[in-house]
């Protein structure tokens, strides 16, 4: 037993090292969506729970840290690693931490052996540890409560990339939405130039075109050129 408990640190330096090396081999985050994807789902938090296959990958990182049993936190990482490279390859009911109502609601997981490599899911699961943690998604939780309570013209500018070339005050590519509002009455033609473009209208953006936005319903850009409008000066 004390001998085996010497080597323990050295197997665990070894394990880390091996594992760095898998991180720079694979491209974890694509393997995750490739092989995990179709039953789990990686959103965090998921923004839908129906037709569940499978737990959220949120839940099961979150879980399978939370009972895990290590005594040193260091060893965590690579236990962690360990339990789901070998849950995948060899699931079986007696190992997993799921509670019993969710095992036969969701059934076993079936084995993934043939479908992906031992390090190729070392590498996955140690995305899966890196990437759900509650630091993240207690961020993510913010930033979504933030953004609804944004008001409903400005959520729809974020949501179609409007802000990678305006800002409220600010020029960028385009002109500010502050400087438009200012030249414009009417959400009309503002509406009309989102669905169309605009080109030579704004001298300092030197003849870059605005491209048209055809894709957007009328009532969007309705929406949008309305709340433009409101974002003029005092
Ligand atoms: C065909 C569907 C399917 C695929 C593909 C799949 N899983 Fe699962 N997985 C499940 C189901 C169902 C459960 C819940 C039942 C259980 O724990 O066995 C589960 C549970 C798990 C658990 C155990 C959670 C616990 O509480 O013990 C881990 C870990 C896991 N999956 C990881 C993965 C990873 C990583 C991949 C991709 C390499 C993957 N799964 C692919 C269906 C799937
Ligand atoms: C690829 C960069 C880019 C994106 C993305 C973009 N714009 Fe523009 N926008 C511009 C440029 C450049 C101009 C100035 C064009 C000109 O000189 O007529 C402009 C001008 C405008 C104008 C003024 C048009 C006029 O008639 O005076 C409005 C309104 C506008 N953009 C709204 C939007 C909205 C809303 C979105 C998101 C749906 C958006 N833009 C996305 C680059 C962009």
């Amino acid at each position: 037993m004390k001998i085996s408990n010497c080597f323990l640190p050295v197997i665990l330096i070894l394990l880390s090292a091996c594992s760095t090396e898998n991180s720079r081999h694979y491209d974890a985050q694509k393997l995750l969506a490739e092989k995990c994807a179709k039953c789990h789902n990686l959103d965090m938090p998921p923004k839908t729970y129906e037709d569940e296959k499978a737990p959220p990958m949120m839940a099961v990182a979150f879980h399978v840290k939370d009972f895990m049993p290590v005594r040193n936190p260091a060893d965590k990482k690579p236990a962690f690693v360990a339990f789901v490279t070998d849950y995948v390859l060899h699931p079986a009911a007696s190992k997993s931490f799921c509670d019993k109502q969710s095992l036969e609601s969701y059934g076993l997981m079936p084995s993934q052996k043939g479908n992906i490599s031992r390090p190729e899911l070392e590498a996955v699961a140690e995305y899966i540890y890196d990437t759900y943690t509650k630091e993240v998604f207690l961020k993510k939780m913010q930033e979504a409560n933030a953004f609804a309570r944004l008001p409903e013209g400005e959520r729809l500018a974020r949501t179609y990339g409007c802000f990678s070339c305006h800002d409220t005050a600010g020029r960028k590519v385009g002109p500010s939405f502050s400087d438009i509002a200012g030249r414009y009455r009417d959400a009309g033609r503002i509406s009309e130039s989102i669905e169309n473009g605009s080109r030579g209208k704004w001298p300092e953006s030197r003849n870059i075109p605005m491209p048209p936005r055809h894709d957007l319903n009328a009532s969007v850009c309705r929406i949008l050129a309305s709340w433009i409008l409101e974002q003029k000066r005092p």
